[in-house]
């Protein structure tokens, strides 16, 4: 955050507005009358939202913030959130309502009812205690979209014992530093995926991650591509072996408002990624009312279809956390959107009758590029509500979403928020906003935000500066697994005097006070709105023998939002009469093997020197110059000025 960012220069000059109809307006779930209602007194508004869930025993005090920057909501308060998501719609007489319309990668399908979810749960949670699961404990979940991995989450959270879901796209060695640094005591798993028609294996990620991380008692396997495993007698267990001969009866035990609910790591500036710690009443509360809110949810007739995995934080809050609470009906697709073609989403839509839609800025302009003929070929009439997440969406691709699959009616809701924040921040309300296109607009009703200069003091309207939240927010995360210092580093020491909580985002206001957020301005770059740092893609690539030494850039990409660019120097240079594709090659699948797929460099750039400053400091801004084929910037502060012209002179390029 030394660096200027580029980011803040990029003022949009949008100015259309898209106000709901009459008829969305009238029968929204929420309108503007919130923002007074939680304005006069935020407290009060929380607490009312809470009462949206079922409790043991309730609250005496609504915030704690006496040890800022830990917070306790609802203090005092029982609660267990797996309850709240699945038991109480049963008992309210909605056990036959379709909880999961679930859809398989292949072609196969589940339809999974309340009372079905309940006795899957049940099951799952009777079977983790056979394996000596209690409060607690932590188990790192590492599976595709399969409806066992939600019966994983849900079983945890019965249990008051932590799930710490990892991509199923991260590699066994993000697995194992995952694991090690929760001390997971279970890996609940899949012998392999179903990705774009093919199955690839997924346990044998596990079985090297494992091991090497000395806690883990019990894997627990579900069989979906009935590949073949390596097995570990005594530590390996088949689900369909343990799950499903246990008792479909288990009773939730209530547990206190500030239980830890889960653990979710996300990159940080370091090379090490963070574990994000969430807590029970207050994440749920926030959860269930902002999916209530901002997608309008009528779960009696409604059909919700959030497109994310699990193994992020979108997955977790507005797939399995806020939707049921709220007993949605909701479509969990398992794959790839072009298998078996491009038209798979919309094909989905048609089938299930999906009304609310909500997905991600990098496949909008992926469905884009595919062109508008293939979802004119199916029936989208049943939409009404169109959101997205992830990263800033251009007003372009906003436009496009609302008018070719919403057909220019249905509202659109750029929902901003992190994996720190829990749960959605800043959003239109789709009844009672005119919507801008590429503005996230204002912090929903219970929210404070603000957009700041470098002293923390506001920017006046049409600046430019740093968001910032200014008031503690249920959701908010507890801290950081197992390291406070961390936490106050990196969220609260920026504005510290102010008491900010610092989101790492540049943003703007507009002329009418609308935030338009621009993107990250620490060194986390967004890819396919994944959180990566650059920071870890270079120790990845420097941990390969042929490199000297790495810098890695975010550049602006027209489909993901950004792509990972990597500089390095190589030991010895390039072997002379190789144009180092080889070289290249090895350290893409090096960055993949070390990370995961979603982490290999777009391009990685051979060079024969990097630009540092005095101080020895990257100076990552004329790399990004380079990277997007801009002219380089303003040099006098390097140490040495003609390594730049080295740098465009002898570049060897590598694309994939
Ligand atoms: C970062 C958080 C929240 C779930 C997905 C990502 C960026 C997120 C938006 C948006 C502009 C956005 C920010 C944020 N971001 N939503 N609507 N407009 N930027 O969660 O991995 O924790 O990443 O994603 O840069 O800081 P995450």
């Amino acid at each position: 955050m030394t660096e200027p960012h580029a980011a803040l220069d990029n003022l949009s000059t949008e100015n259309r507005k898209f106000p709901p109809s009459d008829e969305f307006a009238a029968q929204a779930n929420a309108t503007a009358a919130l923002y007074e209602e939680a304005d006069a007194d935020r407290e009060a508004f929380w607490a009312e939202q809470a009462e949206r869930l079922s409790w043991d025993a309730k609250w005496t005090q609504v915030l704690d913030w006496s040890n800022a920057p830990f917070a306790k909501w609802f203090v005092g308060g029982r609660l267990n959130v797996a309850y709240n998501c699945v038991d109480r719609h049963v008992e309210s007489g909605h056990g036959e309502q379709v909880a999961i319309h679930w859809e398989g990668e292949p072609g196969d399908s589940r339809t999974i009812t309340y009372a079905d979810l309940q006795r899957e749960v049940s099951k799952a949670a009777n079977a983790l205690v056979e394996l000596g699961v209690g409060a607690e404990d932590r188990v790192a979940i590492y599976m595709p979209m399969v409806p066992e991995a939600i019966f994983s989450m849900l079983a945890c959270a019965r249990l008051g014992a932590l799930h710490s879901v990892v991509f199923g796209g991260f590699s066994a060695e993000a697995l194992r530093t995952r694991i090690e640094d929760s001390r997971a005591k279970l890996v609940i798993t899949t012998d392999g995926q179903y990705r774009r028609g093919k199955s690839a294996a997924l346990k044998p990620a596990v079985d090297e991650a494992v091991a090497k991380a000395g806690s883990v008692e019990h894997v627990l396997v579900v069989k979906r591509t009935n590949s073949d495993v390596e097995w570990t007698e005594g530590r390996d267990v088949w689900w369909h072996d343990l799950v499903d001969r246990q008792s479909e009866q288990h009773t939730p035990e209530a547990f206190d408002s500030e239980h830890p609910l889960f653990i979710l790591y996300t990159s940080g500036t370091t090379g090490n990624p963070k574990g994000i710690l969430h807590t029970s009443g207050g994440y749920l509360t926030q959860a269930s009312y902002t999916h209530h809110a901002v997608f309008d949810l009528k779960p009696d007739t409604d059909v919700y279809w959030c497109t994310a995995d699990i193994g992020w934080v979108t997955g977790h809050s507005y797939i399995v956390y806020g939707p049921l609470s709220n007993r949605v009906t909701q479509v969990v697709y398992e794959g790839t959107p072009d298998t078996p073609d491009k038209g798979r989403h919309w094909q989905i839509v048609q089938k299930y009758g999906v009304s609310i839609y909500y997905t991600a800025p990098t496949l909008i302009r992926t469905f884009m590029k595919w062109g508008a003929d293939i979802p004119a070929g199916y029936d989208l009439s049943s939409l009404r509500v169109l959101g997205s997440v992830g990263e800033p969406i251009n007003p372009e691709a906003w436009i496009w979403y609302r008018e070719t699959i919403g057909a220019g009616k249905t509202p659109v809701v750029d929902t901003w928020w992190q994996t720190e924040t829990g749960a959605i921040m800043i959003s239109p309300l789709p009844g009672a906003t005119a919507a801008k296109p590429g503005s996230a607009q204002r912090p929903l009703p219970g929210i404070g935000a603000k957009v700041v200069d470098d002293q923390g003091n506001e920017v006046p309207h049409g600046g430019g500066g740093y968001l910032v939240l200014d008031e503690p927010w249920p959701a908010m995360l507890r801290g950081i697994w197992g390291d406070e210092q961390r936490y106050r580093d990196t969220y609260w020491s920026r504005f510290g005097e102010q008491g900010y909580y610092f989101a790492g985002d540049g943003a703007k206001y507009d002329a009418d006070g609308d935030i338009w957020l621009l993107g990250r301005v620490d060194d986390v770059m967004n890819v396919s709105g994944h959180r990566i740092s650059t920071t870890e893609v270079e120790s990845a690539l420097v941990s390969h023998p042929t490199v000297a030494e790495a810098a890695v850039v975010g550049a602006t990409d027209a489909t993901t939002g950004q792509g990972i660019v990597a500089f390095v120097i190589l030991r010895g240079g390039v072997a002379e009469g190789s144009d180092g594709a080889e070289a290249i090659k090895a350290l893409r699948d090096h960055v993949a093997k070390e990370i995961g797929p979603i982490a290999k460099p777009r391009q990685i750039m051979v060079v024969p020197e990097l630009p540092k400053t005095r101080s020895g400091k990257i100076m990552r801004r004329l790399l990004r110059d380079v990277a997007e084929n801009r002219q380089v910037g303003d040099v006098t502060t390097l140490a040495d000025s003609s390594v730049m012209d080295l740098i465009s002179q002898g570049l060897k390029t590598g694309s994939p």
